[in-house]
């Protein structure tokens, strides 16, 4: 059995000599979020296809909603759930051989506090932005999911390769159109952890690099264009459904790599409530058998 070294935090100068190239050419402002966003706002996500909100909600508040998860995750995992409203969950194990839910889904039928996180009103200045129609799918699709990832033994949730969101629209019988993806961050995601890399300006692409580009989840180099989106506890991103991303993994390990991100479920159209009897999508059997 092979042990886990637990790597130190970086300093300020490691971490940003850890940066790609590409954080240098891109500046982002220290954007907060209103009640609407503003012009300057809507630009630098339309041009690069992703931005970050600073402290979306202060630390005190984002450690109420981590106890919460934590709760939950030891809940579902007592009562043996491997499946939420269809959707399989992906699960990983500690260091002491105790199970953890690496990508929960449907996370806020089950817990108050995170109910109460997605009727936050500055929500409704990003559906204003999504497009006409836009609502807050609690159980819809995935419902809120939030991804774990730990760098250790027993992790199944490491990293992702590359891939645009548009692929899963296909599954779906969607065409892919724009969507955004709002992530909003448990734990602090310094580069060390690792985390979301992005090509800026490729959710401008039509359809065939949307495709094509690279092959979706297979490939997990770095790309010498893609850009690091760092993040802080509390703080909320948005990315462009339609460019290439990845989760890189990290180069810290065990606690020091932990990062935790929640996924807002933005949905448009029918409304498409899951439950229970709710069938596995061929999406998530595909993934498993080939094991992405
Ligand atoms: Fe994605």
């Amino acid at each position: 059995m092979t042990t886990t070294i637990e790597t130190p935090a970086a300093s300020p100068a490691a971490r940003s000599a850890a940066l790609p190239p590409m954080n240098r050419c891109i500046e982002m402002p220290s954007f907060e979020l209103g009640e609407r966003l503003t012009p300057e706002q809507i630009e630098f996500l339309d041009t690069f296809g992703f931005i970050r909100f600073r402290q979306f909600l202060p630390r005190a508040e984002v450690k109420k909603l981590v106890e919460e998860v934590e709760e939950i995750d030891a809940r579902l995992v007592a009562e043996g759930r491997t499946v939420i409203n269809g959707v399989p969950l992906i699960m990983g194990k500690r260091k002491d051989g105790r199970g953890f839910i690496q990508r929960m889904c449907f996370a806020s039928l089950f817990g108050e506090r995170l109910h109460r996180f997605l009727q936050d009103p500055r929500f409704n200045a990003i559906l204003e932005i999504a497009g006409p129609g836009y609502r807050i799918g609690e159980r819809e699709r995935d419902g809120l999911v939030i991804n774990h990832y730990r760098r250790e033994e027993g992790s199944a949730y490491k990293r992702l390769g590359w891939h645009t969101d548009s692929l899963r629209d296909l599954f779906y019988l969607e065409m892919p159109r724009r969507y955004l993806n709002v992530g909003f961050y448990l734990d602090d995601s310094p580069i060390e952890k690792g985390g979301v890399r992005l090509i800026p300006f490729s959710h401008n692409q039509g359809l065939w690099p949307m495709l094509t580009r690279k092959a979706h989840f297979l490939d997990t180099d770095q790309d010498p264009a893609e850009y690091a989106l760092v993040a802080e506890a509390g703080d909320l991103t948005i990315h462009d459904g339609r460019i290439w991303h990845r989760v890189a993994e990290a180069t810290a390990t065990g606690d020091a790599s932990q990062r935790r991100v929640m996924y807002v479920p933005l949905m448009e159209g029918p409304l498409k409530q899951k439950d229970e009897s709710s069938p596995t999508p061929l999406y998530f059997r595909l993934r498993r058998f080939a094991r992405f």
